[in-house]
């Protein structure tokens, strides 16, 4: 029987709603609607927390009409009578934008007597390869990188999960932003990064320059499935010194050399992961894995390991959205975890 979710997601800088309607497993996403902050915290090169607060609770209230009514055209009482729960982000995330959300989420659950599903944004991530139609066989192997985080999991079935590994430093996103910082390209850094790199000439010359920069792939040989990034960021930082005043071609190639070091080394853990746990499916998740290189590297894994399933979500569904908290609430409410608006609380950091 087609069960119909309302969800919110607002942990970080993105305040977001999507409705989505699930029938066996197979779901259809109704709206889905992201009112992204990036314009307000460009000029301080990243989230600025109370700045990011106050826009949520501008924001909420009409992207939550706004998803509810192109889903359904009708006004908000009747919309929120074709909806069977609401699932919204509790954690891990900024502890004033995750307040928001979940204020407003649990206001909708008491007015209109609905279950609340508390989603984990990590799980959300997860769940975004489901948005694509897929159905990724388990055991399934995530690599999920983002601004806040950078992990391998392993899912063994729906909310079965073990994490094999995670960055004891810095994320893979917070890495690109603070690279992108350092050769001064803005804020997001990993769409900036990007943006730099298809400049990049590939010429004997350039890629020479790129071989004499040398930027570690960290953690290669640590044995466990943990990453570490804030090295290869000092890394750059120390070239960047040592280089004096960058001119727009030294950027390039610093920037294509930086992507180059990153990439491998979240390609290659993911290997190592392959080899030791033998999953049927992997799957790239979260805000980095709209990185063109990286999901070409991640789809090139096919070659060394043909019987695996891979998924990778359309970019839309990579940075943070509520399309993916809906998929990963629809599971949920499924399986009849659902609670009451009064049983949940912000968890900022919560992990899986
Ligand atoms: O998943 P997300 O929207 O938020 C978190 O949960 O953190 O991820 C945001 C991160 C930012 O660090 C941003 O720089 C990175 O994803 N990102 C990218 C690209 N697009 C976004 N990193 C590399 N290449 C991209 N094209
Ligand atoms: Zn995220």
């Amino acid at each position: 029987m087609t069960k119909t979710i309302l969800s919110i997601e607002s942990s970080c800088d993105e305040t977001a709603a999507a409705v989505l309607s699930g029938d066996n497993d197979k779901l259809e996403l109704l709206s889905n609607v992201v009112a992204s902050q990036i314009d307000l915290h460009q000029k301080y090169g990243g989230v600025y927390p109370e700045l990011a607060s106050r826009a949520h609770a501008e924001q909420i209230l009409p992207v939550i009409e706004e998803a509810l009514s192109k889903a359904f055209d009708k006004n908000l009482p009747e919309a929120m009578a074709k909806i069977d729960a609401i699932a919204v982000t509790y954690g891990p995330g900024l502890i004033g934008s995750l307040v928001v959300g979940l204020t407003a989420a649990k206001t909708l659950a008491y007015v209109f007597n609905k279950p609340i599903i508390p989603i984990n944004h990590w799980e959300g991530h997860l769940y975004s390869v489901w948005l694509e139609g897929a159905q990724p066989v388990f055991p399934a192997l995530f690599l999920t990188v983002s601004g806040g985080h950078t992990n391998l999991i392993l899912m063994k079935n729906h909310h079965d999960y073990e994490i094999l590994g995670q960055t004891v430093d810095d994320a893979a996103g917070e890495a690109f932003d603070k690279v992108a910082r350092l050769l001064d390209l803005g804020y997001p850094g990993g769409p900036a990064i990007s943006k730099e790199v298809a400049k990049f000439d590939g010429t004997d010359r350039s890629r020479q320059k790129v071989d004499t920069l040398n930027f570690p792939r960290p953690m290669l040989n640590s044995h466990d499935f943990n990453f570490s990034f804030s090295g290869l960021k000092t890394a750059v930082l120390y070239k960047i010194r040592a280089a004096g005043a960058l001119s727009p071609q030294d950027k390039i190639i610093f920037a294509y050399a930086f992507q180059e070091a990153i990439t491998d080394t979240l390609i290659t853990k993911t290997c190592q992961a392959i080899e030791k746990f033998n999953p049927k499916s992997i799957c790239l998740t979260g805000g980095v894995s709209a990185n063109k290189i990286l999901r070409q590297k991640f789809q090139a894994l096919a070659e060394n390991f043909p019987e695996l399933q891979i998924h990778i979500p359309p970019f839309q569904f990579t940075t943070d959205n509520a399309a993916m908290i809906a998929a990963a609430g629809y599971f949920h409410f499924i399986s009849g975890q659902t609670q009451k608006w009064y049983d949940i609380n912000v968890k900022p950091t919560a992990t899986l």
